[in-house]
């Protein structure tokens, strides 16, 4: 077997590679059974941004890392990354700001990785390249003479080519990823984008190969070892006091980092339509969103969480009795392993992005069930898991009115219907697993007959 290196913006501390749900280590597990080389960004700031990479071990894992300078952080994570590629890439155009030191930044600390990452490359290796941060990576590594096998995953959705055209580098960074052995993405609908934008920007060979060698490849997780979690999760003190604490309501979850895709403030707004329009339901539920802050030298984060402060104290002000909060919202994370117990308990997952990837919180949710009484995913439509989630109630995450509806439909719903649902949610989340999911990339990028794409 080949070593495996995978290269990703963020690397997961080794002692804690787990802790965060839906993370890319989950996703990665299958992956990571064999010889892997992880290399990355430390997560650490420092005075100038290191090229030699501190390394650390975990099982037949090496994780290489290195820091970055307060300025290509700034530049490359904060300024290109997520002010420009991640709302354009969620189809958020109004929130795209463009800065062409942003850009020179981000493609500049790309070089960086792959100047580090290209020492420590053996013959034989192949590489699997993660995300947007990372376009450039496989055209800078080439270009330092790798020829190895280098595939690259998004993990977020593709725009279609009118979206993406309004990014001034669009056909640059269509070159990047051209220059791929294998590009792959969540849904067939952003494979389909990224088509579009392939004929639309590219010419000749890069064109011909750009199409050829993008797939849709859902990710997914571990169903079985998730539900054993939850499964113990459920016994744990902290979901007895959750429980508790309900004192027979139902309830109702969301998990979410705190980010503008997520759809949180009208997921909270149709919370309160459901208590204005249907008053039954006061004092019978209560909502648990759980969004861990994120980003927050992004303005747009620190304004979304200003929203969500406001919203919430509306809501609870409006609805809460002397024993009973309707809505509680914590601004910290929990671990996945409790997360875990409190899917379980909850009556309802509610995951409502305006726009995802894939969104393996939803997965999650389904295998914590009880098969015996399961709860119900009430999911958005605009999640790349609903392509195949379509047993759940399937929601408009613009459209609070529709969201309360669902979130009724589903606080009704006879056992034998969550059943049935259940079980056909089940089915496809084990059919499209995180495992499954690494040996199709891997398979495909190693497959002998595709050639190796050559400096240019
Ligand atoms: O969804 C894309 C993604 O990069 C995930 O892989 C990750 O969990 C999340 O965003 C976290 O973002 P950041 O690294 O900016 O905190």
């Amino acid at each position: 077997m080949a070593r495996l290196v995978i290269v990703s913006n963020r690397v997961p501390a080794p002692a804690k590679r787990d802790q965060q749900a839906g993370g890319l280590a989950v996703v990665l597990e299958e992956a990571l059974k064999g010889d892997v080389l992880w290399f990355g960004w430390s997560g650490k700031r420092a005075a100038a941004t290191s090229t030699k990479p501190n390394f650390a071990t975990r099982g037949t894992t090496t994780f290489a890392t290195i820091d970055l300078s307060e300025e290509d952080y700034r530049l490359y994570y904060a300024g290109f990354s997520n002010r420009s590629l991640w709302p354009l890439f969620h189809y958020r155009t109004g929130l795209v700001a463009y800065a062409r030191d942003d850009y020179k930044g981000y493609r500049a600390t790309n070089e960086t990785f792959a100047r580090s990452l290209a020492p420590l490359l053996e013959p034989g290796d192949v590489l699997w390249v993660h995300d947007y941060h990372l376009i450039p990576l496989g055209r800078s590594l080439r270009e330092l003479g790798v020829d190895l096998k280098i595939g690259f995953f998004l993990h977020i959705p593709f725009p279609p080519q009118s979206v993406f055209d309004i990014l001034p580098p669009a056909g640059e960074l269509a070159a990047d990823l051209a220059a791929y052995d294998l590009i792959g993405f969540q849904t067939a609908e952003d494979r389909e984008n990224f088509v579009g934008c392939a004929r639309k920007l590219l010419t000749g060979e890069p064109r011909a190969h750009a199409i050829a060698a993008s797939v849709a490849l859902p990710a997914g997780i571990d169903a079985g070892a998730f539900a054993r979690v939850a499964k113990r999760s459920s016994l744990s003190a902290e979901t007895k006091r959750l429980e508790e604490s309900l004192v027979g309501r139902k309830l109702i979850i969301g998990a979410d980092r705190l980010d503008y895709s997520k759809g949180l403030p009208q997921r909270f707004e149709a919370y309160s339509e459901l208590l204005d329009t249907h008053a039954e339901y006061r004092e019978k539920v209560s909502f648990l969103q759980v969004a861990p802050r994120s980003r927050e030298d992004v303005s747009e984060y620190r304004e979304l969480k200003r929203t969500l402060d406001r919203l919430t104290g509306k809501i609870n002000g409006k609805y809460a009795e002397f024993d009973w909060v309707p809505l509680r919202y914590m601004t910290h994370g929990l671990s996945r392993k409790l997360l875990a117990g409190f899917f379980r308990l909850s009556a309802i997952g509610l995951v409502t992005p305006l726009r995802d990837g894939m969104n393996l919180v939803a997965m999650e949710y389904v295998a914590a069930q009880d098969e015996a009484d399961p709860g119900v995913l009430v999911l958005s439509r605009f999640a790349g898991a609903a392509a195949s989630l379509d047993a759940a109630l399937i929601v408009n995450p613009y459209d609070p009115g529709g969201i309360a509806e669902a979130l009724h439909q589903g606080l009704m719903m006879a056992k034998e219907e969550r059943q049935e649902r259940w079980r056909s949610l089940m089915r496809r989340i084990e059919e499209d697993s995180a495992a499954a999911w690494c040996r199709r990339f891997l398979a495909r990028l190693t497959e002998p007959s595709k050639t190796l794409r050559a400096a240019s």
